[in-house]
């Protein structure tokens, strides 16, 4: 996937979000890291130790064979992370994993399981799109249909932009970025901030070549990335 829009208005966040709150050698966990990517540039850029951790053995295989700067790769299973202890890690991070999930309560298992996991006091840092941007074609993807209006848990079709310039669709949920804050509470976690991240912030945050490459319309209209952050109660 090409996802240039994540790696301007996202993925630099997330690494800013989590450079302040951790120190090199602290323990990273990436829940939902997928194929490793973004997990392989945090361990490069924040010094920190990452740990992939992911539903899918696929992923995590795919993750080993092609992110070799992240520790260790763990598997979630019955939503639990059994390889961890307790207050382990001293930051995690969550990057478009849920809208993977079908409902509410399986939202608030990855929130709890991640609550699990922080040490008190520990940040989380989660970045999700925000299905009120449906329909606008941003550079690397389109969220939902034009004019329709998702409520939680609601299916609708992502395209992602892949390298050659073709589209994949993929089935995913609505998830609301305003019902984050309630969850994350019952789950544990305090001092909940939202931020959406705009073209202008970008241009002192993400890499310049990229930033200075497009003129990104559609990112600077309607910004459709959420950075949602919290610390462990
Ligand atoms: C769209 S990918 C995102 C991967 C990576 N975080 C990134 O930003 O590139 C979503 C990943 O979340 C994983 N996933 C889905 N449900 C999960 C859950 N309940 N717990 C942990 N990982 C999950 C999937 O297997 C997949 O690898």
């Amino acid at each position: 996937m090409e996802a240039a829009t994540d790696w301007l208005l996202g993925y630099p966040f997330v690494f800013r979000a989590l450079s302040r709150r951790i120190g090199s050698g602290e323990v990273l966990v990436d829940y939902g890291c997928g194929p490793g990517k973004v997990a392989d540039h945090a361990a490069r850029l924040l010094g920190a130790r990452v740990l992939g951790v992911d539903t899918s053995p696929e992923m995590l295989a795919l993750a080993r064979a092609s992110a070799p700067a992240v520790a260790e790769y763990h598997l979630v299973e019955d939503g639990r992370v059994t390889a961890l202890a307790d207050g382990c890690a001293d930051a995690v991070m969550c990057n478009h994993v849920l809208a993977s999930l079908p409902t509410e309560e399986a939202v608030l298992g990855v929130f709890t399981e991640i609550r699990r996991l922080l040490r008190p006091g520990a940040p989380f840092v989660l970045l999700a799109t925000d299905p009120a941007c449906s329909g606008t074609e941003y550079a690397s993807l389109r969220i939902g249909e034009p004019g329709r209006v998702y409520g939680p848990g609601d299916e609708l079709t992502v395209r992602l932009r892949r390298t050659d310039g073709s589209w994949q669709e993929v089935r995913n949920h609505a998830w609301p970025v305003d019902l984050y804050p309630g969850l994350l509470e019952r789950a544990g976690l305090r001092e909940v901030v939202q931020h959406r991240p705009s073209v202008d912030e970008a241009l002192t945050v993400a890499d310049a070549d990229l930033a200075a490459g497009r003129a990104w319309p559609a990112e600077r209209a309607r910004p459709p990335l959420v950075i949602t952050t919290a610390l462990a109660a």
